[in-house]
């Protein structure tokens, strides 16, 4: 094999593995620790909550406040000519969120 294929699978290699990292990142900042990551709940909120800005932690906010900003959302989403977030997600986030919420204040 000549060297200049090698150099040149070398460098594609180098590429691949530049994009993996961005491929593979979920949130927008991959240290962040969302409480029960794995379960299916956050999943929903995850793919709902993250098309504009990254999920924000479900302790941002006492659950009493949590509905609010839920609606709040929903009229960026109309806003923006952006489909909304389908009634049976919303029961499902909801419940994740304020499952994880702030205490009372
Ligand atoms: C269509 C775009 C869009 C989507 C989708 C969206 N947000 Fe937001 N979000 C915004 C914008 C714009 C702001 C800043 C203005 C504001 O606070 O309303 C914001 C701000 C926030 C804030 C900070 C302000 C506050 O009240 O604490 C939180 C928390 C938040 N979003 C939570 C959520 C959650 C939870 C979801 C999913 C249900 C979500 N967002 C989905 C656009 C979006």
């Amino acid at each position: 094999m000549s060297a200049f294929l090698r150099k040149g699978r070398a460098v594609m290699l180098a590429g691949l593995f530049a994009l993996l990292p961005a491929g593979c990142d979920f949130s927008a900042h991959p240290s962040i620790q969302y409480p029960d990551q794995q379960s299916p709940a956050f999943e929903v909120y995850a793919r709902n909550c993250s098309q504009c800005h990254a999920p924000p932690l479900p302790d941002a906010h006492p659950a009493s406040r949590w509905p609010n900003v839920i609606a709040r959302m929903q009229q960026h989403l109309v806003q923006r000519s952006m489909a909304p977030i389908a009634a049976g997600d919303i029961v499902v986030l909801r419940a994740y969120l304020e499952a994880h919420a702030a205490s009372e204040e």
